[in-house]
């Protein structure tokens, strides 16, 4: 199918290379692009429009009419998780949206109550792991509303120490919270926010230090391709670092924990943020993750090394860590 990047790449007076900083690709993926040799992605499409200035149908050509699909990837081909319901993967990229469009706005507070402020312990242990030094740049995937990223930058020293920190996420709406935050904070030096998929990072080969996803991934249809873009992106010698809820391994806790989930959980998403459905979704999306062995071996799998993790709180949520090596 042809496209017409070349044409109002060329129209622009930009070269490939320029082209490839302004949208975070390398001047070789711009030129396959060019050539129709690869699908084009929706958030790749998001960038060239911004970075072109042209609207999405003019710089499509025949795309527009459907852009082709990799022959595994015919539309509802393969299924995944949404909760405890199987729906096709870009259903389900559609319904996480929704989810936490609807709960951008209350998302910190709900966290809070959620886990009675717990969840902030956990992010800090992330980054403590993480030890993020002077001038590190990093990627914080789902980055949401930028709990990670601030931390990172606080820690390690600030824009001033020369860090920089990605915040990517795939929902507008929570990078809006983001955003707003890092105002009011004064953290506006050294942070970056992009909306992409974890799916399909926009961004350069080897370019980060670290890449950190903290309760993002179970939101991932295909958490395999989430995987093999974090070794991508990463430098070799660079940091994985996962915190994602996990299975309990304390005996008793587990009875607990379950009748706290399933009954008081979507009952405080109704009263607090009125939204049942999306809390219900939490605990079904956390019931259905792979426990900590079996992501262990997903993260080796794709080719990271010197896999560890830590428990925390019992095994409610697990650090993963790896290093491209
Ligand atoms: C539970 S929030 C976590 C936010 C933040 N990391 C934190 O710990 O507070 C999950 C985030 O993952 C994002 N997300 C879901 N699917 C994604 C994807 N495929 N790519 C990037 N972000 C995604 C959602 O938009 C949401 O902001």
């Amino acid at each position: 199918m042809q496209n017409n990047i070349r044409r109002w790449r060329l129209a622009r007076g930009l070269s490939q290379e320029e082209l490839g900083r302004r949208v975070g690709l390398s001047k070789a993926s711009i030129s396959k692009l060019e050539r129709g040799g690869v699908r084009l992605r929706d958030v790749t499409i998001s960038r060239l429009v911004e970075a072109l200035d042209v609207p999405a149908e003019a710089l499509l050509g025949d795309y527009a009419a459907g852009p082709e699909q990799a022959a595994d990837e015919a539309p509802g081909a393969h299924e995944t998780d949404f909760g405890f319901r199987k729906v096709p993967i870009d259903e389900k990229r559609r319904l996480v949206r929704g989810v936490f469009s609807r709960v951008a706005s209350d998302y910190d507070l709900m966290n809070d109550l959620m886990s009675a402020g717990i969840h902030r312990l956990w992010k800090n242990e992330m980054v403590a792991w993480l030890r993020p030094r002077p001038g590190i740049e990093v990627v914080d995937v789902a980055g949401g509303t930028g709990d990670i990223a601030f931390r990172i930058l606080e820690r390690a020293g600030g824009a001033a120490a020369g860090v920089r920190v990605t915040v990517l996420d795939a929902n507008p709406d929570m990078l809006a919270v983001g955003r707003e935050r890092a105002f009011d904070r004064g953290l506006c030096d050294g942070l970056d926010w992009l909306c992409g998929d974890a799916e399909a990072l926009p961004l350069a080969d080897r370019g980060v230090d670290a890449y950190t996803i903290a309760f993002g991934i179970r939101n991932v249809p295909r958490i395999e391709a989430a995987l093999a873009e974090a070794r991508r992106v990463l430098r070799p010698g660079g940091r994985f670092l996962c915190l994602e809820f996990s299975h309990v391994v304390v005996p008793g806790l587990d009875a607990l924990y379950d009748a706290y989930s399933f009954n008081l959980l979507p009952t405080l998403g109704a009263v607090v943020a009125g939204d049942r459905d999306a809390y219900q979704y939490l605990v079904e999306s956390i019931r259905r993750f792979p426990d900590q062995e079996t992501f262990a071996e997903m993260i080796r799998a794709a080719g990271l090394g010197q896999v560890r993790y830590r428990n925390l709180s019992g095994g409610i949520a697990a650090i993963h860590s790896a290093w491209r090596i």
